[in-house]
């Protein structure tokens, strides 16, 4: 099995990141036969369009996942944009996708709604994202539900290529997890850099506290019983709290008669306890930007072997001429 997922680097990692696709990366890397996993700059340069801002969130980006227990001798860590084959091998499917297909696409289609404007960079987006995972043969792409609908679209691309060109790329599957494949952010929409509703995985526990304590509850009276599922506090409490707290406190609410302060100061100290450890981790590395660096370099090399390979099939396959 070939594991492939990329992150962009738009700002600090939240708990979304980590539970729907980085918690996935680091336990797959134990069991795949390879894992590539990326910085996916290329793509962030929809949103980031400052030079220093790109350049810090893309080591800091590298930092983090190394941090967070992403191991450089089990995966392949590398920045996007250190493969140009994969920009090569985006052209060539763009020429075999429909207007229609990326015209359907969630992140296009919010953004005209929201009366912004967007570029070919937004509206062609999903096909770089196609070109990022088939150009490793990915077999297992783990993420969190909203990038579903892209998988799709690779898988639609990919489909039509072989269909057309003969069997080139590997048919890839999206994986989610069921507990965290969708994580509310602080006023209970999904968790989004975009919404600003989000709890970063590297902030101190000052900060962390703070904006714990301003998550939005519902207005029910605090003494009236309910159902824990569902409700923001609770489902935050479940990813971080252990287990048997967790099971104390659905107890709780399904009695009644808690308040909704005390759940959000025991969120409050399960998230410090949950992240104290990455959290200094985080600190080592980020005093040994050399050594990221280096690992950075080193998967740069790998990554581009196995996709040049690919490109080449893929280009052979479509009659491209080559000297
Ligand atoms: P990005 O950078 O928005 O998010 C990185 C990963 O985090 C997941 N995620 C969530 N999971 C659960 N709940 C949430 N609230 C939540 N918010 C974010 C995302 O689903 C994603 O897995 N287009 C991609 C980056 C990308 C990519 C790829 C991914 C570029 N090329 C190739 C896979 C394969 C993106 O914008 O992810």
């Amino acid at each position: 099995m070939r594991v492939l997922s990329g992150i962009q680097p738009t700002g600090p990692f939240h708990w979304g990141n980590y539970f729907g696709a980085i918690s996935q990366y680091i336990e797959l890397q134990d069991v795949a036969d390879e894992a590539y996993y990326f910085i996916a700059n290329l793509h962030a340069l929809t949103t980031v369009r400052d030079k220093e801002l790109l350049q810090q969130y893309t080591l800091d980006g590298a930092i983090d996942l190394l941090a967070l227990g992403l191991n450089p001798d089990k995966a392949v860590l590398f920045v996007q944009s250190d493969v140009p084959e994969v920009s090569e091998l985006c052209w060539l499917l763009m020429t075999g996708t429909p207007m229609g297909l990326l015209e359907r696409c969630v992140s296009y289609k919010d953004k005209l709604a929201k009366g912004l404007k967007a570029d070919a960079g937004l509206f062609t987006y999903p096909v770089l994202q196609a070109a990022d995972i088939l150009a490793y043969d990915a077999d297992v792409v783990p993420v969190g539900e909203d990038q579903l609908q892209h998988i799709e679209v690779c898988r639609d691309i990919a489909g039509s290529f072989n269909h057309h060109f003969g069997e080139t790329f590997t048919m890839p599957k999206g994986k989610v997890l069921d507990q965290s494949a969708r994580v509310p952010g602080i006023d209970g929409e999904k968790m989004s850099k975009s919404y600003g509703n989000t709890l970063a995985v590297f902030d101190d526990a000052k900060r962390q506290r703070k904006q714990i304590m301003r998550i939005q509850t519902d207005s029910r009276p605090m003494d009236e019983a309910k159902e824990p599922d569902g409700d923001v506090l609770y489902d935050l409490l479940k990813l971080v709290a252990p287990q048997e707290q967790v099971d104390e406190i659905a107890a709780l609410y399904r009695r009644g008669g808690f308040g909704y302060g005390d759940i959000k100061k025991a969120l409050a100290e399960a998230a410090e306890n949950y992240w104290a450890e990455v959290r200094e981790k985080r600190a080592g590395l980020a005093a040994k930007p050399d050594y990221v660096k280096d690992v950075l370099a080193a998967g740069a090399k790998k990554a581009r072997a196995k996709a040049a390979g690919v490109l080449e099939r893929a280009q052979a396959a479509a009659g491209l001429y080559r000297s």
